[in-house]
């Protein structure tokens, strides 16, 4: 196993390239289980994430080929023979219930495993199975697995969501492709990842609309076919790195970012003074003299702010002037970077879902522990600034979501490098 080593202190200068989203290409690649024909995903991020979900679909009988260093993907359907996602494979990553919608769709039958994932909460699957329940599937729990059938078909139906979940938007749009008639979801999640998979589905031939509201329309078809897409930017990565210059200084522009894929984060980054201008090629993030300003976060569906930067913000606020409060809304138990920060010299208090961070003038470097995928990387900001070095164990979580860590923030004149754990 590896770990990171930063030592803090020197401030950065320089470009971050973007990668495509890890999230939206785990909700696209399975898309190729709803057609015979060849998907050609362009823009892939290069994770072990996608090499879990590439051996998925490769163990259903789909062939998965990475060109171009990782870069493209070439997904082909025309022969699933098996129609079991493994819980060896599914427990890894919870993404893997993302095939459960495409094969009950294309196949009319699919067994899946309950997946595993970060250990950030509970993540049941209810929400996944009302809403594949009301197209008229048949979905049962035995030892360990859902075992779904739709023995005439998927009908399509109005379905609400009682929470705006990824996950369940993205297995309802992907089965009512191919169901007959008209689905409405209603209080859909808006996420740029749903858009994403839908303009995606669009060009596979599939009738939807409303992407990016929280009323999606999709009117079945018989069949999908082949297409190219590229995989959008990664907004979390990009949220990520933007908070680079704002803890350690400094000057950063970050090609391919948006503002409208991190609007909320980007305000919030802006009040605590950091400035952000938009740029031909991207996003360019300085951090002015002195000290950040204390602010209250609070996580929220898209387009609040995003859970998945709640973490790496935290590691900003710790060294704020005054005290912020971060509020998660969206999983129960996603604060097990606080105390990690907390060896390093951050003043927080954990009350349930509310954190308490009063700003420190430094943090100083210390042994921590990455404990998914998210604090890992928070961390790894933290060490950025901290006085002296910051070893950061069990980076086999960060391999998930980031790749090259420590050649993107190195470019920019971090002090970061990788080594094996010692045994
Ligand atoms: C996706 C993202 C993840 C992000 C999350 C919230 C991917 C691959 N992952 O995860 O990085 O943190 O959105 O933005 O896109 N829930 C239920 N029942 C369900 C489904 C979800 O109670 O059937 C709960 C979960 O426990 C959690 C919340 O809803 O508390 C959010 O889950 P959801 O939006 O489904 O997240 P994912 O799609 O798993």
């Amino acid at each position: 196993m590896d770990r990171i080593i930063v030592t803090g202190g020197k401030e950065l200068s320089g470009q971050i390239p973007i990668a495509g989203a890890k999230n939206a290409c785990l909700a696209l690649m399975p898309a190729t289980l709803l057609s015979d024909e060849p998907l050609t995903l362009t823009n892939a991020p290069r994770l072990s994430d996608i090499k879990t979900m590439s051996a998925l679909l490769s163990s259903l009988g789909a062939e998965v080929s990475s060109l171009q260093d990782g870069k493209v993907l070439a997904l082909s359907s025309h022969d699933i023979h098996n129609h079991t996602a493994d819980y060896e494979i599914v427990r890894k990553m919870r993404a893997s219930n993302l095939v459960l919608g495409p094969m009950l769709a294309r196949l009319g039958h699919a067994i899946v495993s309950l997946p595993g994932g970060c250990a950030i909460g509970a993540r049941p699957m209810d929400i996944h199975i009302d809403a594949l329940e009301m197209l008229g599937a048949v979905i049962e729990l035995k030892d360990g697995y859902l075992h779904a059938k739709a023995p005439n078909g998927l009908k399509g139906a109005t379905i609400p969501l009682r929470f705006a979940s990824v996950g369940a938007t993205e297995n309802v749009v992907m089965a009512a492709t191919l169901a007959k008639g008209t689905t409405v979801l209603q209080n859909a999640a808006r996420e740029p990842e749903i858009v994403d998979l839908v303009s995606c589905l669009r060009k596979m031939g599939a009738q939807i609309e409303g992407e990016g509201t929280s009323t999606i329309t999709i009117q079945g078809v018989d069949r999908l076919h082949g297409a190219t897409h590229p995989v959008v930017t990664d907004r979390i990565e990009l949220g990520t790195y933007m908070l680079a210059p704002a803890i350690a200084g400094g000057e950063v522009e970050l090609l391919g970012g948006r503002r409208a894929l991190v609007g909320a984060f980007a305000d919030k980054l802006e009040a605590t003074g950091i400035e952000i201008t938009e740029t031909e090629a991207g996003l360019k993030v300085r951090r002015a003299n002195g000290r950040v300003q204390a602010v209250d976060v609070k996580t929220e569906v898209f387009p609040g702010f995003p859970t998945d930067l709640q973490a790496q913000m935290m590691a900003l606020l710790c060294t704020a002037n005054g005290t912020s409060v971060l509020e998660e809304t969206i999983f129960e138990n996603r604060f097990m970077h606080a105390p990690e920060l907390m060896r390093m010299g951050a003043d927080i208090e954990v009350h349930g879902g509310h954190a308490t961070v009063k700003g420190v003038d430094r943090l100083k470097g210390a042994p921590v522990m990455a404990t998914d995928l998210r604090a890992s990387v928070s961390l790894i900001l933290a060490g950025l600034a901290a006085e002296g070095t910051t070893i950061v164990s069990r980076v086999y979580h960060l391999d998930r979501g980031y790749e090259r860590v420590e050649a993107k923030l190195s470019a920019c004149g971090a002090q970061i490098t990788r080594e094996k754990e010692p045994q």
